[in-house]
């Protein structure tokens, strides 16, 4: 989706702006461009493609002299990906210069309004309409043309703009779409993701729906929507900028595969202390925990798929039904939200439109809303009653890895959790999942030492047309993300089944060659799976089988085998996807692809 960076300070903006969008362009982006504020006008520079092109046009930067500025990676919505619709927008006289991430959904409507009063528009952009909104409201002061300017819009937006007659100050504005500001003492900043601003500062404002900002040099105002001047805190991130950098590696993505027995460690040993799982940051009394009746749980992707796991482990620990379900059709489906409900919001970015509309949903109607998110001061960790953070640290690969691991960390700590105060689990079971939980980042360190034999494999199957993922109970849950991880990188089709249903239609599409990764973890389903193994083997399937140390029959029935360390079979998830993960990564290196980047998809989802 699309950045923003901005910058007013004692040192040149475009350089900076430059260095701040390439720290963006893992959230994907078409053209890019920047606004700078020179003696005489405001300078705009707007470039299709990759952000080198637009490097390559300003001599990274050093040609666009000025302190002050914004610049903007945009991910096409309106418009094709080309220089006229690239941003910043301006109005006809350039003195005013907009960058726009989020929909504004009526601006046909504002258009035709401005059309009509001689306004003539050069792109097919909705962001075009505020730069002329802008103009038509603005008579000198800039708080009084952005606040008018909201009013008439609808949709999402974050907005950085430029005013030619306001040396050195840099506006934005937010709504439903995520800005923060950042302050040096050489200069402040503005972005719309921590990573952007990293290397410069760690101390950060967010911004709040309908609040305007000001930004000078050493100064920085923030307004409500009646223009009052507003007071705001400023928070510390704990991201380190190298986190934020290959740091060797070859992708983010495998970078981040191999961050993720530090994640998850990060994210289970705070809320262990001596034995016993704190999780104070519930926000929930123990009194409260017994009452609850029902359990939604919803995300989007993958974290939808940790949603789909975390039901088997809720259920069997903590004896509490659970719902599961994509945030777009829950924010649409009006849901009957019974007494004593808790809802759990599961989002990496925090900043997913449609996880956000749930979370607002489900407020709406008295639950109690959960989130379990990554990015520290995200809108749904600010809006939700109660926030798990995820300590994954910055994920900048669009696909996630390490982010899905510390999900279900964070779900199993809620698990064993919940069972120990409702008394449905023991308490020596109590102790022996603790105990096991804590050895999960050494089990999963294991399973990474695993990888030449899943690049050999990899290799293999690079070309393959479709492949298929089957599992039962938990291993369902591990086959949906295996195989989304597959397909979004590889652009191979992929499909994963509860291998129950196989025989309903599915088996069908089964011929001979055809790769079946089977996922077969669980004890008690370990039979069954065979038995659905043989059946896809004898309609011609190439069978890669992926189960614990010591199931070592599963060598009669597949012909490729990957084993995992032994686990709860309620953790088993958090290590059988890791190959699973190596897999997707080996396939679309293997067939050349950009990982990191896959086509068509954006690191956050912020408009629907
Ligand atoms: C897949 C992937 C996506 C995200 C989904 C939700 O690898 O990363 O499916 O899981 O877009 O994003 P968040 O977690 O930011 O809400």
């Amino acid at each position: 989706m699309c950045g923003i960076v901005g910058y007013t300070g004692c040192n040149q903006a475009a350089p900076i702006l430059l260095e701040g969008l390439s720290k963006l362009e893992y959230r994907g982006y078409d053209s890019a461009g920047l606004a700078i504020e020179s003696e005489d006008k405001i300078k705009v520079v707007r470039a299709k493609g990759r952000l080198h092109v637009l490097e390559e046009m300003t001599d990274n930067g050093r040609a666009m002299k000025g302190t002050c500025g914004i610049g903007h990676t945009r991910w096409a919505t309106h418009g094709v990906p080309s220089v006229v619709n690239a941003h910043p927008h301006c109005n006809a006289k350039k003195t005013i210069a907009v960058v726009h991430n989020g929909i504004i959904e009526n601006y046909q409507s504002i258009k035709a309004h401005l059309q009509k009063k001689g306004y003539q528009f050069e792109s097919e952009t909705d962001t075009e309409v505020i730069a002329h909104l802008l103009d038509s409201y603005y008579q000198g002061d800039p708080i009084e043309a952005i606040a008018k300017t909201m009013v008439r819009m609808t949709g999402s937006y974050a907005l950085g703009i430029l005013f030619f007659d306001q040396p050195g100050k840099v506006f934005a504005v937010r709504k439903d779409s995520p800005m923060i500001v950042g302050s040096t003492p050489e200069g402040n900043f503005l972005a719309s993701d921590v990573p952007a601003i990293l290397k410069y500062t760690k101390n950060v404002y967010f911004v709040d729906n309908m609040e305007i900002v000001s930004i000078g040099a050493d100064s920085i105002h923030f307004y409500n929507l009646d223009q009052e001047e507003i007071e705001k805190e400023i928070t510390t991130i704990n991201w380190d900028a190298e986190a934020a950098e290959k740091g060797g590696y070859e992708h983010f993505m495998m970078k981040e595969i191999y961050e993720q027995p530090k994640a998850v460690q990060d994210t289970i040993s705070p809320r262990i202390k001596d034995g016993e799982i704190v999780l104070e940051e519930l926000g929930m009394t123990e009194d409260e925990i017994r009452k609850i009746r029902h359990i939604y749980m919803i995300g989007c992707g993958s974290a939808y798929h940790v949603c789909v796991s975390a039901k088997y482990v809720i259920e069997a620990l903590a004896r509490i039904p659970v719902e599961v379900d994509l945030a777009s059709e829950f924010r649409y489906r009006d849901p009957i939200l019974e007494e004593d409900s808790l809802v759990i919001i599961i989002s990496q970015s925090g900043e997913t439109a449609d996880s956000i509309a749930a979370l607002k949903e489900a407020k709406s109607k008295g639950a109690h809303v959960l989130g379990i998110v990554n990015v520290v001061g995200s809108s749904i960790a600010r809006e939700a009653d109660s926030v798990l953070y995820t300590w994954a640290g910055p994920e900048i690969s669009v696909a996630t890895t390490k982010a899905y691991s510390t999900q279900l960390a964070a779900c199993y700590l809620i698990g064993i959790y919940f069972g120990k105060i409702r008394q449905t689990i023991t308490d020596e079971t109590y102790q022996e999942l603790v105990e096991e939980l804590m050895k999960l980042p050494d089990k999963i360190q294991r399973v990474l030492g695993d990888k030449e034999r899943i690049q050999w494999f990899a290799n293999k199957f690079a070309a393959s047309k479709d492949i298929f993922f089957i599992g039962r109970g938990l291993d369902y849950g591990t086959s949906l993300e295996g195989s989304l991880k597959l397909k979004e990188i590889s652009y191979i089709h992929s499909e994963a089944y509860a291998a129950g249903e196989l025989k309903h239609g599915t088996i069908s599409l089964i011929e001979k060659g055809i790769l079946v990764v089977s996922v077969a973890t669980q004890p008690e389903l370990y039979e069954k799976m065979i038995s659905n193994m043989v059946e896809v083997k004898s309609r011609g399937a190439y069978l890669m089988g992926l189960t614990c140390y010591g199931n070592y029959s599963m060598e009669d029935t597949a012909n490729f085998t990957i084993y995992v360390p032994k686990t709860a079979k309620y953790f088993t998830n958090s290590l059988a996807v890791i190959p699973l993960q190596l897999l997707a990564y080996y396939v679309a290196t293997a067939r050349g692809l950009d990982v990191d980047k896959p086509r068509n998809l954006a690191k956050s989802v912020t408009v629907e």
